[in-house]
């Protein structure tokens, strides 16, 4: 008998919608940008789950609505049987502690003014976890061995330490709280391809030694397989597909993890000759103005006439021998791509309409939405 995984985190249905606002007090809403729309997943107490997805498609806005560092426009979010949407005061801060981020640029999380002790107490203190000088003294040495730096490293300032030292300091300034959970946004993203296997692999080490939880934000495919048990693949503010991380790799099925994976280079020349090569036409659509239907479905190969561009597809189990009902595919068509039934075919790239840029201030008057979403 198998024992369930308990699930530390419980996503729902979130929705993070920025309202673009325009007149002269900028008091007017004139549409939403779906940054977030529709996430569901959960996390299990000690993995890791990767999310991947090309920028700009919600990612760290949905890292950031797990801690209410972002607000919610729907949805709920459990950590640890505790809904976090409720939260309010200390009882949000107290949950807070358990949560933690880790960014891409250390030096713009990390106040410059600030000498290393400095940072870690900081957030120690604001969880009355420094009382004792000594034992902080002790845990603070803890810290530091545990991400590779020297104790001498406390009486420094962020700007004396190279990009993958101070990512060190960035992830003890995270354990330094006791956390549960770590959301790491694009950890190695700003680091050089050399620096970024020793980042992934301390992460590693103390997700063991400290029993951490792990959602870790990535653009890059490559940097995800490594770490994750498994991985989610968005696209414009929710999940296209998600499965245990070898299986996704083998076995991708949603046409945007398949022109996702082209692109990833294949150390095998053998089966780098081989494999399929699927270039997207046109950019990511802009998520103010979404597509309607399948949000692919302006640059999908294998787009079909009937029910693509009207009718949203859920992730859901797929019907194919040896793929596993952990494996869920958002396509209506997974099944007759997998068998070579529906064939790919040209994509006309679709022009993206300017005015329905993103910000919120080039976003101007223009943009309205073309469909209706549960807004506040
Ligand atoms: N505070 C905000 N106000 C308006 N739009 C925002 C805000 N934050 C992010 N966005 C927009 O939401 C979308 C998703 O952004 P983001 O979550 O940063 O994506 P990613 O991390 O995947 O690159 C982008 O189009 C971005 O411009
Ligand atoms: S639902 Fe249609 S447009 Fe969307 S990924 Fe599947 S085939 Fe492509
Ligand atoms: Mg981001």
């Amino acid at each position: 008998m198998t024992t369930e995984p308990e699930v530390l985190l419980d996503v729902e249905g979130v929705e993070v919608h920025f309202p673009i606002k325009r007149g002269v007090f900028f008091d007017k809403t004139v549409g939403y940008v779906y940054a977030v729309d529709g996430m569901t997943l959960q996390i299990h107490r000690g993995e890791t789950y990767g999310l991947v997805g090309e920028s700009g498609c919600g990612k760290s806005t949905f890292g950031r609505a797990l801690l209410r560092l972002e607000e919610p426009t729907a949805g709920s979010v459990t950590f640890g049987g505790v809904d976090v949407s409720t939260l309010k005061g200390e009882a949000l801060r107290t949950t807070r502690r358990h949560m933690q981020m880790v960014f891409q640029d250390p030096l713009s999380s990390l106040d410059p003014r600030q000498t290393v002790e400095s940072l870690l107490l900081e957030g120690m203190q604001a969880h009355g976890l420094a009382k004792d000088k000594k034992a902080a003294g002790a845990r603070l040495r803890e810290l530091l061995a545990a991400v590779g730096l020297p104790a001498a490293a406390l009486r420094k300032y962020p700007h004396e330490f190279s990009g993958g030292q101070r990512q060190r300091i960035g992830i003890a300034r995270a354990l330094s709280v006791d956390p549960q959970l770590i959301v790491a946004d694009e950890p190695v993203s700003a680091l050089d391809v050399s620096v970024q296997a020793q980042v992934i692999n301390l992460l590693e080490d103390v997700q063991e030694k400290f029993g951490l939880t792990y959602l870790v934000i990535a653009h890059d495919l490559a940097v995800v397989r490594h770490i994750s048990d498994r991985v989610g693949v968005m696209y414009l503010g929710s999940l296209v597909e998600e499965a245990d991380s070898d299986d996704l790799y083998a076995t991708p099925l949603h046409p945007y993890t398949r022109a996702l994976m082209s692109a990833v280079p294949i150390p095998d020349p053998l089966v780098e000759d081989r494999r399929e090569q699927i270039i997207l036409a046109g950019d990511l659509p802009s998520p103010a103005n979404p597509p309607s239907g399948c949000r692919f479905h302006t640059r999908c190969p294998w787009r079909q006439e009937e029910r693509c561009d009207t009718e949203r597809p859920q992730l859901r189990v797929v019907e194919i021998d040896g793929v596993p009902a952990s494996h869920r595919v958002a396509c209506h068509f997974a099944e007759q791509i997998q068998s070579g039934e529906i064939q790919r075919h040209e994509v006309d790239p679709v022009a993206i309409d300017p005015s329905a840029a993103t910000d919120v201030e080039a976003a101007d008057a223009e943009v309205v939405p073309t469909q209706t979403f549960t807004v506040p």
